[in-house]
């Protein structure tokens, strides 16, 4: 590996078709990066399995071996740290990260959300989008700020809602994008194409 390599760690919890998304994109030598680390909290995630297909280094870090959710943090801390990333991704990560998390890696730790953030944060967004009854909604990559998908935004893509659509089909339509989405994310990163003033990221000109 070149040692200026651009490296990622990957945060999961389950079926990892975006952490698939990013292996992808990184084969193709679309994105120029290594993914140093998937890290899980749960044992069965299916993302765990896709990242060892491509002979990537998981860790399960398992909660409940921690008294509470402060000494999980530092955990997760220390093996962020060991592997001295660049970047840390999550993709489909179920769990909040604590303030010690988003203090230590500033601006280093982004998500993927499928809504049109600040619509529709948290659980269920395609759900939350049908119900409101929107006619567009679509994924965000945001940096991640110690709230609830309100980080400042990267990028998004809109997505049509359609009248027979249901959870399910949007839910498709959205990740499809969201696949596109996240390793153009985080090439624009690596590439230090990215400029942030408070919560505004706009592209540099070049
Ligand atoms: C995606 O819809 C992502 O936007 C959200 O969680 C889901 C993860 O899916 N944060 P996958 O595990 O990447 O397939």
């Amino acid at each position: 590996m070149p040692l200026n390599v651009f490296k990622l760690a990957v945060l999961v919890s389950g079926r990892g078709s975006n952490l698939q998304a990013i292996i992808d994109s990184i084969d193709q030598k679309e994105l120029h990066a290594h993914i140093s680390i998937v890290i899980s909290n749960k044992i069965d995630a299916m993302a765990l399995e896709r990242a060892k297909k491509h002979d990537i280094k998981t860790i399960f870090i398992d909660p409940a071996s921690y008294l509470d959710k402060n000494a999980y943090d530092k955990a997760l801390v220390e093996k962020l740290k060991f592997f001295s990333v660049d970047l840390i991704c999550l993709a489909g990560y179920m769990r909040i990260l604590g303030e010690e998390v988003i203090q230590t890696f500033k601006e280093k730790i982004i998500n993927i959300h499928p809504s049109l953030l600040p619509a529709f944060p948290g659980l269920n967004a395609q759900k939350q989008a049908i119900e409101y009854g929107v006619k567009f909604s679509g994924c965000t990559v945001h940096f991640v700020d110690s709230g609830v998908d309100s980080g400042p935004i990267i990028s998004q893509t809109v997505v049509p809602i359609y009248d027979d659509d249901d959870e399910k089909s949007l839910s498709e339509r959205i990740l499809n994008e969201e696949h596109n989405l996240y390793p153009k994310a985080i090439r624009m990163i690596k590439e230090k194409q990215l400029k942030i003033n408070n919560r505004t990221v706009t592209r540099k000109t070049l």
